[in-house]
């Protein structure tokens, strides 16, 4: 318990020495959840008790790189304001001594109870990995189980790559998704089931590289969830080494869904084939809750493993998580918005009708700025062509500039001149449609493009100047309607 308290208040510490450097930083998101000092990845621990929305995240106080791993811990009513709880976990036992890494929350006869994988290098410097149990009876206070860690070591034939537990009730039993990995390196989801939540046995595979009508898929299946939307379930999972195909999975490492249904005996899940949740740069690592109104909510992390160098890093923090997502299932295909409890984030508003833009580029008057919601409607004819810049600098040489062609019906979100550090591109087709409906999300160093209702979505990080925030608009050697343009400031 000493070394657990040391623990908290060396973090504490780190908070108060930086936080005034950290916040005098223009990146500094207004409206996203951003760590207070150091290193944010996973979302973690996101479950509805008691009136609140718990939200943790993986965060590494000490710098901004990944190293000993704490969760932090958020709590709010609305999924707009966030009351700062601090710090949630701590690696202060054995069997967390690397880490407390991911995992998930639900709530079981008035508590809360949160599950994790407690990281360990053993002396030889190998890895080892414990799943482990904490309870909280006020949401605030949390306390490790005194029998963790629960399951104490992967099954035979896998890795020592086992983590990131995520636990659901079904039919009056729990169940728990581990991702895995097998010895001949193939990327798994497995099935656990309790009757206690304390004693856990194997199911069986749910799905992984190579097997249930899947090609190669990686090497490692990180942060699965499962849950239902109907009569189907979603299972949700991070294969890591997939090859990128053509425009598909054009990033380090990839997060996706299938759609199908679990045998709860077995632990198989037949499913379709899998699809990325999201098409821009930085989403990874997404968790799901169900909230008191039977919402399926989900939150990712807007990072990548591995990509570390940011300009953040000189003002002590690094990384973000993405804006919450109400998740809705329309045939096979996950459709992604915004709860509308972010419209109290609105304060003034802009608004434009039928404006043609022939064959120009062109701003509209006031639409402008760094933190702001935009919502785009177009109409689209055959062969158009729309551009959009947008964080564009007056001497036109800085933006991100979005495109859309209806002759191939290819979005398009272009970060090559969006400022420092980042560049490249990415793409997805949209179904065909003669309407294109943008709500687009700027917040000082992020970019969420939502598009046609959530029917696809692109996160990305950008870093342009403080002085580069016109929009502008394009449509070379056509004409394209813009029904509406509305901007709110947030
Ligand atoms: C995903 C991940 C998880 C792990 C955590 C450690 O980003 O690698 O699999 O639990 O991060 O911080």
């Amino acid at each position: 318990m000493i070394e657990e308290k040391k623990l908290i208040d060396s973090a504490l510490e780190e908070i108060d020495k930086k936080i005034g450097v950290v916040e005098s930083d223009y990146y500094r998101p207004v409206f996203h959840i951003a760590p207070k000092v150091g290193l944010l990845n996973d979302p973690n621990g996101f479950v509805f008790f008691n009136g609140y929305y718990h939200l943790f995240y993986q965060w590494h106080p000490f710098s901004t790189n990944h190293g000993l791993k704490y969760w932090y811990h958020l709590r709010s009513k609305d999924l707009v304001n966030w009351e700062d709880l601090r710090v949630g976990l701590v690696p202060a036992n054995w069997y967390e001594s690397h880490g407390c890494y991911s995992g998930s929350a639900i709530e079981y006869n008035d508590e809360m109870r949160i599950f994790y994988t407690g990281n360990v290098k053993n002396s030889e410097g190998n890895r080892e990995s414990y799943q482990c149990m904490a309870s909280s009876k006020d949401g605030i206070n949390i306390e490790k189980n005194m029998q963790n860690p629960i399951i104490k070591s992967q099954p035979k034939g896998y890795t020592a790559h086992f983590r990131d537990p995520k636990v659901w009730k079904e039919n009056n039993l729990f169940y728990m998704l581990l991702g895995a990995q097998t010895d001949d390196l193939e990327g798994r989801v497995l099935l656990y089931r309790s009757e206690n939540l304390r004693d856990w046995e194997l199911v069986g595979v749910v799905s992984g590289s190579n097997i249930n009508g899947n090609k190669a898929m990686g090497y490692m299946w990180e942060c699965p969830d499962l849950f239902s939307i109907g009569d189907k379930d979603v299972l949700i999972t991070c294969p890591q080494g997939i090859k990128e195909q053509d425009i598909l999975y054009n990033n380090r490492y990839q997060a996706g869904y299938f759609t199908g249904k679990l045998d709860y005996r077995t632990g198989a899940m037949e499913h379709g084939s899998f699809n990325e949740l999201d098409r821009g740069f930085e989403f990874y690592a997404p968790q799901s809750c169900e909230d008191y109104s039977s919402r399926r909510v989900m939150y990712g992390w807007m990072g990548m493993p591995e990509e570390e160098e940011q300009p953040t890093k000189d003002f002590g923090w690094m990384h973000m998580l993405t804006l919450p997502r109400i998740l809705e299932l329309k045939e096979e295909k996950l459709y992604q918005r915004v709860p509308k409890e972010l419209e109290k984030l609105r304060k003034e508003k802009v608004s434009v009708e039928n404006v043609d833009i022939n064959n120009c580029e062109m701003t509209l008057e006031n639409f402008y700025g760094d933190v702001y919601e935009l919502i785009l409607e177009f109409d689209i004819e055959e062969s158009q062509d729309i551009g959009i810049k947008l964080r564009c600098s007056a001497d036109d040489s800085e933006y991100t500039l979005l495109n859309f062609s209806s002759k191939t019906n290819l979005f398009t979100v272009d970060r090559t001149s969006s400022g420092k550090y980042l560049g490249g591109k990415r793409q997805c087709k949209l179904n065909i449609s003669n309407k294109l409906k943008l709500q687009i999300f700027s917040d000082r160093s992020s970019l969420e493009i939502f598009i046609n209702d959530g029917e696809e979505v692109f996160t990305l990080r950008i870093f342009p100047s403080i002085e580069s925030k016109n929009i502008r608009f394009i449509a070379k050697d056509n004409k394209v309607q813009l029904n509406k343009a509305t901007l709110w400031t947030y």
